[in-house]
């Protein structure tokens, strides 16, 4: 099968599209073929090797965590998937694999696909939905009726959390470009800051909880939109404790686990038609590299998918 992989930390310029041998599955796994896969910000850090920390690769390294499919083979002790089976999975990012024909995961790792969308848009979600909920909603406690300041509301993250934020019944601020502010209102933010022409610090005031997907300056900012008692969660890096307790609020970094129980409310929610996944484009397998790239370039409206 044709897989995409690295031999070593590197940049995206020696990923290499090559043929391999088909994984097996072991008694907990289960092997999908894949129909889509999606990109995240983290396979192009775990490509530099900026996450060797947390994510030590072993190489040769197949790269891809998210992915849709349909289940080709289970071990024994995945028996609840069939052969037939449409599936979303993330696969642990040490491990990797999506970007690829086929993918060996575990079987805790896989949810069956929303009935309501394609395997494409099902491959959309898996990181950036469950990070969104764990932040907003494990994180943060977001409850109906407070207000949410979400940066960065056209990307993958951003896109998610809006219409999550929108589910719980809570008031929606979102910045971006000028080109992404009619997405991010159709998404349901009830306001849009452009943050390219307005410093959201100078508007907002009294925000209860900040969802920061952007870091730094932006970051530092969020603090003084929150009123005392406020949430700031950020998926980027861990907030300054000093600067939380200047400004009396809560401030907590955020890192997405799979969970496979919370995959399937998101995956019952789009079956509801309450949540959409955001397709920005679609680049072939042997393409890998110049869809990274194009992710890199920090300007996708949604989620950039290889199909294989
Ligand atoms: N901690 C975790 O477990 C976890 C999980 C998932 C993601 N993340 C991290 O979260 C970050 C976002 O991930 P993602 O998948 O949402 O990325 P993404 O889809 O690549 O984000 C692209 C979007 O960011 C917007 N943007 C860029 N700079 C901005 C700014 N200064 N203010 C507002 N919007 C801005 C762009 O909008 P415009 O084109 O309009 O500029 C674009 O729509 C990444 O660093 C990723 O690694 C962390």
């Amino acid at each position: 099968m044709k897989a995409a992989r690295l031999h070593t930390y590197s940049d995206l310029s020696n990923i290499k599209i090559e043929s391999v041998v088909k994984p097996e599955p072991g008694p907990n796994e289960v092997l999908i073929r894949v129909v889509s896969a999606s990109i995240n910000p983290l396979d192009i850090k775990l490509v530099t090797g900026s996450l060797h920390g947390f994510f030590p690769l072993s190489f040769p390294y197949t790269l891809g965590t998210d992915l849709a499919g349909i289940v080709e083979q289970s071990g024994p002790l995945a028996a609840r998937w069939r052969p037939g089976d449409k599936v979303i999975a993330r696969a642990d990012p040490r491990q990797g694999g999506a970007f690829a024909e086929y993918v060996v995961v575990p079987a805790t790792h896989i949810t069956s696909a929303p009935t309501c969308l394609t395997l494409e848009e099902g491959s959309a979600l898996p990181t950036v939905a469950g990070v969104a909920w764990q932040a907003l909603f494990d994180v943060a406690n977001l409850k109906s009726g407070q207000t949410i300041l979400i940066h960065a509301g056209a990307g993958g993250v951003g896109s998610l959390a809006i219409q999550l934020a929108r589910i719980a019944d809570t008031r929606v601020i979102a910045t971006a470009s000028s080109s992404h502010i009619n997405l991010v209102r159709q998404l349901g933010a009830d306001d849009v800051i452009d943050y390219k022409v307005e410093d959201f610090s100078d508007r907002l005031r009294d925000v209860d909880v900040v969802l920061d997907t952007v870091g730094g300056d932006t970051q530092q900012k969020s603090f003084t939109v929150l009123h005392s008692g406020g949430f700031l969660a950020s998926v980027i890096s861990p907030p300054d404790e000093a600067l939380a307790k200047a400004h009396k609020v809560t401030a907590s970094f955020v890192f997405h686990e799979t969970d496979s129980t919370r995959l399937n409310l998101i995956a019952g929610l789009c079956d509801a038609g309450s949540l959409q996944a955001v397709i920005d484009r679609k680049f072939p397998l042997a393409e890998t590299r110049a869809a990274m790239s194009y992710l890199m370039e920090g300007h996708a409206r949604g989620k950039v998918l290889l199909v294989p």
